[in-house]
């Protein structure tokens, strides 16, 4: 049986991977200053993460939401504590799509409404109804059409509160800081009045934090910079450092009535596991610490370089904006230096999207490598 061919790959096969670095079968080793797409946040194979997911496999690795699992209280108490949101309430699902389909209709059933509103260059993931509010036309089918969704721009505070009095938006979802979409961030201005709308109209606010939370801007999650509680967060990609764990955070002003939510995986014995180990490390290692320092040092060797127009993002959750399409120095950064990067929807913008525990030195390794491919006379033109 053939895969169903919908990725197009790059010809390397790491087998094996060790804090930030992956290895091939020959043993090249790759510095992964990409994460698997900002999955990996206490670094490959770390062994804290091994020995929770192994010894948990050996007691027990699943069973169904139909009986108590202690493990996800336990993740939810230090979830709780880390963050700052002991009093939300968790649900846990699998990936970041479930995530925020489980948001919308978290905010559906309790508001009794049914339109969202989404932003441009929005990105919440590619299950009917959060592709129905990601702004990429070519990954909707025919069936995604029928959600009633409204695409606003951020800033349109006006816009915004017209839409909001019509009275039948459940919910209005962003990133704070966009990931695919190209590391634009929303002002502190829009959010307070947004989230002051939604309260006021009866609306509620979701934060996708599947890509920015769980420390990868330095704060726990990225919002919080800005001072705002939305209702709902979501979060995925960093939480199980590549265990498929998600879930979303929900204020307790809204109730849970039985059978409103349900998943068979979500919130399983090896995630929960897998989950844990991940905060135990976040918070040991420092790691939002380490976030916040290493962004200071990356912005001193971005001056270094003038082909860097701008560095845009904050602690690890990078993009490094070029006035040149990208494409071809990420390739000679993978295949003559050894170094994963990222890319986005902005042909520009090179992400950086490294474990939170990467270090100074790692990030000379790239700046070494962007700095020989930059000179280069076969380089792009710069
Ligand atoms: C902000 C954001 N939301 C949601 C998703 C979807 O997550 P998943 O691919 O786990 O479904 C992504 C994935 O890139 C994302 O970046």
């Amino acid at each position: 049986m053939n895969l169903f061919d919908v990725y197009p790959l790059y010809d390397i096969t790491p087998v094996k991977g060790k804090g930030a670095f992956v290895y091939d079968k020959q043993g090249t080793e790759y510095l992964d200053l990409y994460g698997g797409h900002a999955v990996i946040s206490i670094g490959h194979s770390h062994p804290v993460y091994v020995s929770a997911i192994q010894d948990q496999v050996e007691k027990l690795g699943f069973y169904s939401n139909s009986i108590k699992n202690p493990l996800q209280k336990e993740l939810a108490d230090k979830l709780g504590k880390i963050s700052g949101f002991e009093d939300y309430n968790l649900f846990l699902c699998n990936s970041g799509a479930e995530a925020n389909e489980n948001a919308l209709k978290v905010a559906s059933f309790h508001t009794g409404k049914n339109r969202v509103i989404y932003f441009d260059n929005a990105f919440h993931g590619r299950t009917s109804g959060v592709v129905a509010v990601t702004d990429n036309e070519s990954i909707k089918a025919p069936f995604n059409l029928n959600h009633a969704v409204t695409k606003l721009s951020f800033n349109e505070i006006e816009r915004l509160e017209d839409e909001l009095k019509k009275e039948d938006v459940a919910a209005v979802i962003l990133e704070v800081i966009q990931g695919v979409g190209g590391l634009d961030e929303v002002s502190t201005e829009f959010l307070i009045v947004a989230s002051e709308l939604c309260k006021k109209y009866k609306t509620l606010l979701i934060a996708d934090e599947v890509q920015s939370g769980y420390g990868r801007t330095g704060d726990f999650f990225a919002f919080q910079k800005h001072g705002i509680r939305p209702d709902i967060i979501s979060i995925a990609k960093g939480m199980g450092n590549g265990f498929p764990i998600g879930g979303i955070l929900i204020g307790n002003s809204i109730p849970a009535r039985s059978g409103m939510l349900g998943t068979t995986f979500g919130g399983n014995h090896l995630a929960c596991a897998a989950g844990i180990a991940v905060l135990d490390v976040i918070e040991k290692e420092q790691l939002l610490q380490n976030a916040t320092e290493l962004y200071e040092y990356v912005k001193n060797k971005v001056a270094e370089v003038p082909q860097i127009k701008r560095l845009k993002g904050r602690g690890l959750m990078l993009g490094l904006e070029f006035d040149f399409e990208v494409a071809a120095l990420r390739k000679e950064l993978l295949f003559q230096h050894n170094i994963f990067t990222g890319a986005a929807s902005n042909k520009k913008l090179l992400r950086i999207l490294p474990p939170l525990n990467v270090e100074k030195e790692h990030f000379d390794i790239l700046f070494e490598g962007l700095k020989i491919a930059l000179k280069k006379e076969n380089s792009p033109k710069v």
